[in-house]
């Protein structure tokens, strides 16, 4: 296992950054450098203040900062590694593993999991051979029988829900513990193929996880402990679950086991070379998960909070959803994850000297060692790209979108994502009784973790009174 030291050995070449980005844009005579001025302002030396003014500022104001960002100075080098926030320079980084390499969360993603992962190693073996092997079994033909299947178990959840609120007496219910996160969990059951573990821990433990190598930049160990925990206990149920489908499909050819993606797994054959054995499924089929339950259930609510607000696309969204082709409809939820993504930046680690944006006023050296942050966020919005970026438009080109990541560790998982999380939202929006209250539509609950975990909508009827 690689030592979680690599992740913070790079500070001082960033600090020789500093400074090195103040490009002239055409926008720049129109903004009001507030963010920098103040920033600037902090001496280069008191890095605890200058981290504090970029974290207060991320969330007080994320869509100014990085407005200012992009037009006064879109690499910005930080103490907390260099933030690229024009579309251009993302999509270099993020297609660029040779230089910028996922080794800034690799290390703590592999402890957690206590296995190599795609999203933990670049290059031949691991990260292409198995990101090819992702891609057979997360197949996109899946689409229509995973969107069916999302639409059934999402509609009975609903259903509980609304009931458990009405045995309450209560006229509201919680999208996220209630529901999203419910429905999310039992397509991780049955088209992921986790049966037998409880829907709760699929839940509470791939959040531990995640939180511990996605969003734990301090390192604290708390946090670590708890996903590192979480990843053994997932990766001992799934052994026994892989033992218990051997055992159940002895002397056939698999064939007429579960027809969900561990089944795909177990029926695989690759060359002995490969290594490709059990401990290898259960990797990924773990690291399927921690891609999966969070983003889902995260998404449908942040997906329904962005057209909540905004009441005139909600109509239009809600009569699209009734169409029987939901291709329309989904424009909207991904449109309005783009003001709402579950991964807003993502780090890389430049292992080798490189200039970033070649050729373009913003033409930036970056020395080996530095931590870079990809603004995925940002780059969804940035003005010399998108068309007009901060109005709700469906329709724009597909590489606007950076919801799902891009380049080189782009999510494997993209075809089912691209029809479960729409689907969690149009079963919601097919039901006119329950949205979010009028006033309470931005009013989500993080309870102190780092995903939203409470977000109160109206009851609506109960079922059959649709
Ligand atoms: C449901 C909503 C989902 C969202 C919002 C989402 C988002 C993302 C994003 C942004 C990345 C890129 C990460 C980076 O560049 O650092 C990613 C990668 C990945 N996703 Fe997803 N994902 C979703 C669903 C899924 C599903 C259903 C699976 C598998 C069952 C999955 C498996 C993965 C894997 C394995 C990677 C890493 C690929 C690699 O390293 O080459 N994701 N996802």
């Amino acid at each position: 296992m690689r030592s979680r030291a690599s992740r913070s050995g790079a500070a001082p070449s960033v600090e020789r950054l500093a400074h090195a980005s103040g490009f002239p844009s055409p926008s720049q005579a129109v903004i009001t450098v507030d963010f920098l001025a103040a920033y600037d302002a902090v001496p280069e030396t008191d890095v605890p203040r200058r981290i504090e003014l970029l974290r207060q500022k991320t969330v007080t104001d994320k869509a100014g900062l990085f407005r200012e960002l992009r037009a006064a100075r879109p690499v910005f080098a930080t103490p907390l590694g260099v933030f690229v926030t024009r579309h251009p320079d993302v999509l270099e980084v993020l297609s660029t593993p040779e230089v910028f390499t996922v080794g800034v969360l690799g290390p703590a993603l592999e402890e957690v999991l206590g296995a190599p992962f795609v999203l933990a190693r670049d290059g031949a073996d691991v990260h292409w051979r198995e990101r090819g092997y992702g891609q057979m079994v997360l197949a996109p033909e899946d689409a229509p029988r995973v969107r069916a299947l999302t639409a059934s178990l999402a509609d009975a959840v609903l259903d509980a829900a609304v009931a458990g609120a009405a045995g309450r007496g209560s006229d509201t219910f919680d999208l996220i513990q209630d529901y999203a996160c419910l429905a999310a969990a039992r397509v991780a059951v049955e088209y992921l193929g986790f049966d037998g573990i409880p829907e709760e821990m699929l839940h509470t433990h791939s959040r531990r996880m995640q939180w511990a190598f996605a969003v734990n930049p301090g390192g604290d160990p708390d946090v670590h402990a708890a996903g590192t925990a979480a990843g053994k206990e997932l990766h001992d149920r799934v052994a026994a679950l892989i033992t218990r489908r051997r055992a159940a499909s002895a002397g056939t050819d698999g064939t007429d086991g579960p027809d969900d993606i561990l089944g795909r797994m177990l029926r695989t054959r690759l060359p002995a070379e490969f290594g490709f054995d059990d401990e290898r499924i259960n990797a990924n089929l773990v690291g399927y998960l921690t891609g999966y339950q969070q983003n889902a259930t995260q998404c449908a609510a942040t997906a329904l909070k962005e057209l909540a607000l905004r009441p005139e696309v909600l109509a239009e969204a809600e009569r699209a959803a009734a169409e029987p082709d939901p291709a329309r409809f989904d424009a909207y939820v991904w449109e309005a994850l783009r003001f709402h993504p579950f991964v807003p930046a993502t780090p890389r680690l430049c292992v080798r000297d490189h200039v970033l944006a070649a050729g373009t006023p913003r033409r930036t050296p970056i020395p080996a060692g530095t931590p870079v942050v990809a603004c995925l966020y940002s780059a969804m919005f940035d003005e010399d790209v998108i068309d007009a970026p901060t109005e709700f438009r469906t329709g724009r080109p597909p590489a606007h979108n950076l919801v799902l990541g891009y380049g080189a560790h782009d999510c494997v998982g993209r075809y089912a994502a691209s029809v479960i999380i729409p689907e969690l939202v149009r079963r919601v929006l097919l039901r006119p009784g329950i949205r979010p209250p009028a006033g309470g539509e931005q009013t989500m609950d993080y309870a102190g973790t780092p995903y939203p975990q409470h977000y109160a909508v109206a009851a609506g009827p109960v079922s059959g009174d649709r």
